[in-house]
This record gives structure tokens, sequence and C-alpha cells, in this order.
């Protein structure tokens, strides 16, 4: 069988041994060194000023919305360009903090949101006051100039990169196009620590942000300075400095296991992201020559650190068979993310126009994916081929 989820980490083996070694001498397991070795680390090797890691992806979101709307960046009310394809934790926090998000639809040779379908949105929504696009699926499409119209209409700019931690565009790292980016570290994605997330800023405000509502809203977490600063702010005198709560906040703190185990699967970033890049373009030449299926655009990409391979079929009479091929074959698929947002209860419990997508939509109805793990094996790639040919 090959499942969508190969394995809890790489080289799960000699991972789990450390794990047990480290948790039997630590003395400390809530956040502390552990944790903050690995922002260091994932700052350095994504190339950001600042990363702050969270218990997951999904926390990450929340906390990066919360933050943004605590720094005044967002208002309530505001209107939240998303991704039409997405995970739904990328659009309920939205929801959830009083936005208003709506919907843009992907292309279906590249499923992301292009500058096209982006246009095309705005013209429906010329309200929209940020846009959180997600690099779905380790791909991306002309994100550049996606960037350039937020910036030309003063749309503020950020990444759900859950997906695609080490994909490259134009030379530049997805995840370092907005002014925020967030990480997932559940198992099955690139980096696994268990579970955990990460955000990535350069500004240091609304790193400081992030920091406080991570922790309740205190200010514990922040650096020396900065924490002077918003005590002398607030006229907070050091005895009830422990138990201010500036802002809104949450705990979503990581654990130092999760701290120590992003440090020992981060070493090897480069080896799980070209494997899982050699993986998809093997495949995806199987997928070009045949004519059912359709093949991704990605020749402006010079990484491709996909944790997924798509099977998207032109003709919806074929999707049941390609599914039985893959069902008997046992290989685990799924479909693609969660298919078209607007099509989810929640989406439409909570918002009364959903709008139209014909491209997630094609996508939902015709398409499915396979794992794609830089533990497969060349008997494992050799299958997985021979299931794509015509
Ligand atoms: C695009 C996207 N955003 C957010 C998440 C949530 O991450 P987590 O499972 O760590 O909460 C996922 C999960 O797969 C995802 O695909």
């Amino acid at each position: 069988m090959i499942k969508l989820q190969k394995s809890t980490f790489f080289k799960e083996k000699e991972t789990k041994l450390k794990l047990c070694e480290f948790i039997t001498k630590a003395n400390v397991l809530s956040m502390g060194e552990e944790c903050k070795k690995f922002e260091l680390n994932f700052a350095k090797k994504q190339n950001r000023g600042h990363a702050v890691f969270v218990n997951s992806g999904s926390s990450a979101n929340l906390l990066l919305i919360q933050a943004l709307l605590n720094s005044g960046r967002l208002k309530k009310g505001d209107i939240v360009g998303v991704s039409a394809l997405t995970w739904a934790t990328n659009i309920m926090p939205l929801i959830q903090l009083g936005l208003q998000p709506f919907l843009v639809d992907c292309e279906i040779d590249s499923l992301n949101v292009s500058s096209r379908t982006f246009r095309e949105a705005l013209d429906i929504q010329p309200n929209m006051k940020a846009f959180f696009l997600t690099n779905t699926l380790g791909l991306s499409d002309d994100i550049g100039r996606i960037v350039k119209h937020c910036t030309d209409n003063g749309i503020v700019f950020f990444e759900d990169n859950c997906e695609a931690l080490g994909s490259v565009v134009d030379g530049r790292l997805l995840g370092n196009y907005g002014i925020a980016s967030t990480f997932s570290f559940f198992v099955g994605h690139h980096i696994s620590a268990i579970e955990g997330g990460m955000i990535c800023v350069d500004d240091d405000d609304l790193y400081n942000h992030l920091i406080m509502a991570r922790s309740h809203g205190w200010d514990r977490n922040l650096s020396t300075d900065a924490r002077k600063e918003i005590r002398k702010r607030y006229g907070i005198s050091d005895f009830f400095a422990k138990y201010i709560f500036y802002d809104l906040g949450y705990n979503v703190r990581p654990t130092e296991i999760n701290g120590f185990l992003g440090n020992n699967q981060i070493i090897y970033w480069d080896e799980i992201v070209n494997k899982r890049h050699q993986n998809f373009t093997r495949l995806h030449q199987v997928i070009v020559e045949n004519n059912k299926l359709v093949p991704i655009r990605f020749g402006h990409m010079s990484l491709v650190s996909s944790f997924a391979i798509p099977v998207i079929l032109r003709d919806l009479s074929t999707v049941k068979s390609y599914m039985k091929r893959f069902i008997d074959a046992e290989v685990e698929i799924r479909p693609m993310i969660a298919g078209n947002m607007a099509r989810q209860p929640f989406y439409q419990k909570y918002i009364s126009n959903p709008g139209n997508q014909p491209n997630a939509e094609f996508i939902h109805k015709n398409s499915f994916y396979f794992g794609n793990n830089p533990e497969l094996t060349v008997e494992e790639i050799e299958l997985l081929s021979g299931l794509l040919k015509e």
C-alpha cells in the first residue's frame, strides 16, 4: 500500500530514537530553548527576519489574522480574498474574527490563483482590503504579478505556504512574497514535527504582535527592549507586568518535543525538497504523455516542492476509472485538498453569496491526488508511473 502519509518523519527510525533520548534527558518540555532554536533555524533557512513557532498550521493562520487585526493592518468587516482551492482553516479564522472572505478562482493547469483570476475577482469585488493566497500543492502561478497588483491597489498580501515549503518561483522561495507567510509541520507535510506551524515575517511590529497573541496577549516573550517599551507606553509597573494582557490572544504555543523534532528534520530540508521535486518532475513526464490528463504548467518554477501529485482528468467520464486504477493498485488517493471551498457546509452556513469559481469547480469534480513522499522507492515510482500511463 502506498499511503498518503508514508511515514511520520523523514528517517523515521533514527528520529524516534533521538526523540526518546531527548525526552528522557530534558528538564523542560514546555516551550523553551528547542522552540527558540527552531525559530532561528527556520527564519535563516527561509530567509526571513523572524519566525514564530506555534502548535499547528491552522493556529499559524488564526494567529496571523489576529495579529493583523491587533496591529491595525486589518479591521473588522474588511473583505479578504482567499484561494477557492485551499484548506478550511485558511478561511475559518477570517469568519471567526469578523472579516469577510471572498473566494478567488484558480487556474486549472496550475491549481493556483493567477493574476488573471485575481484581476477578475477584483472586478467583481473591488473593495478587497487584503489577499491571503494559498500556494496550493507546492505549485504557484504568476505570483509576482499578483503581488504587484496588490501593491498598486493598496491590498495587504500574505501567503499560506503550508503546502509549499521549499518551492521556488523566479529565484524566490514561496512564502517570501507577502508581508507574512504560514507553514505547517503536520505529518505528511514537508517537514514533520508531528504537529506544528510557523509564521514568517520581516516587520518587527507585526512580529511583536504575533509573539504576544501566541501567549495570552502578555508581553513575557518579547525582547527586553520591546517589553520595556510596551510597559512604558501603557504605564505598567514591573509588579503587575506579568499579568497584563495587552490585546486579544490565545495559547497556541508548541512544546519542546515539536521544537526538537523541527530542529532534527530541518537539517534534511534540501534533501527532502529536492527528492520531492525529482519525484514530481519524473511522474509529470508520464502525465504529459497521457492525453486524458491535464499537465501542470510549472516552467516558471525552479523547484516544485510538492507533497502530492495531482491527477486532473480532462473528461469527467474518465475520473472514476482512473480512481479505480489507483485504488486497485493499493495507492491511497483523496480529493484535491478539499475541493472548491464554496461547496463546504461551513462556508455555505456563514457566507450568503459564495460567488462563482468555475475552475475550482472543475478541479473539484475532475481530479484527485496521491502522495509524493521523499522516501518513495524506485519500485513505487515505477508502479505510479504505470498507473498514470494512458
Ligand atoms: C493550505 C493549508 N493551510 C493550512 C493547513 C493546516 O495545517 P495544520 O494541519 O498544521 O493545522 C493545511 C493542512 O493541510 C493546508 O493544506
